[in-house]
């Protein structure tokens, strides 16, 4: 079983996939990488967009997608979020987990500090909503690119790590002392496509799997692949 955790293929909710063309296009690659299952996480903004316009747009690009698609891929759905410091006192914030489980992908903002306030206010969803965060493409944020041991503590609360297929695969040496770490010091626990459009963010997960065996060898797949099963059978981490 080969799952997508991450992307924006749902037509016309958010920057991916611009309609359902693009979708079906984005999809096709999916399939010939092998997916049979896609996380649909399209981006949720608290800070400028409202819950109930979110939840009932995504139903309605669904419902679209799911008539123009007749192959065999199974989607959930989920969301991307933004952090802010209030997620834990939002209402609705448990439905925006994937689909029957209670893990929540969740962006930071890209510069932000990730010091011991940030974290506290990431782990009260844990502590008052059950709710298991999956930190998006983790090697995006400044303060990670500086030190990745600063992800510590999130894991000691008990976060799980998403990396992005495109940094998997991103040639050159600082790339690949950058993915070396993560990998040693555990901070790759799932992968993710982040696709947008068919063009220039593409849905191809195989490639960064075959470089990860290539360079790690078939323990660091197959941890990935169990970690993408507990989440998705929602079994504790
Ligand atoms: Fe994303």
């Amino acid at each position: 079983m080969l799952c997508d955790l991450h992307t924006h293929l749902l037509p016309g909710v958010d920057d991916g996939a611009a309609d359902l063309s693009e979708s079906l296009r984005l999809l096709s690659q999916e399939e010939a990488c092998g997916v049979d299952t896609v996380v649909l996480t399209p981006h949720f903004k608290p800070q400028v967009q409202n819950s109930e316009d979110f939840f009932a747009r995504r139903a309605a690009a669904f419902e679209t997608l799911r008539e123009g698609y007749s192959g065999p891929i199974e989607f959930r759905l989920g969301a991307e979020v933004l952090y802010s410091k209030y997620l834990a006192n939002m209402e609705r914030i448990g439905d925006f987990c994937i689909e029957g489980t209670d893990y929540l992908l969740l962006e930071m903002p890209y510069h932000a500090q990730f010091d011991e306030k940030t974290v506290r206010s990431v782990l009260r969803l844990f502590d008052e909503h059950g709710i298991r965060p999956i930190l998006a493409h983790v090697e995006r944020y400044d303060a990670v690119l500086r030190d990745v041991s600063i992800l510590e503590r999130f894991r000691e609360g008990g976060c799980l790590f998403q990396v992005n297929a495109a940094t998997v695969t991103r040639k050159g040496f600082f790339a690949g002392r950058f993915l070396k770490r993560l990998v040693k010091e555990g901070y790759l626990d799932l992968l993710g496509s982040d696709c947008h459009d068919p063009e220039h963010r593409k849905a191809e997960i195989a490639p960064a799997i075959n470089r990860l065996r290539e360079l790690f060898g078939e323990q660091i797949v197959r941890e990935i692949l169990g970690a993408t099963e507990m989440v998705l059978s929602n079994q504790r981490w």
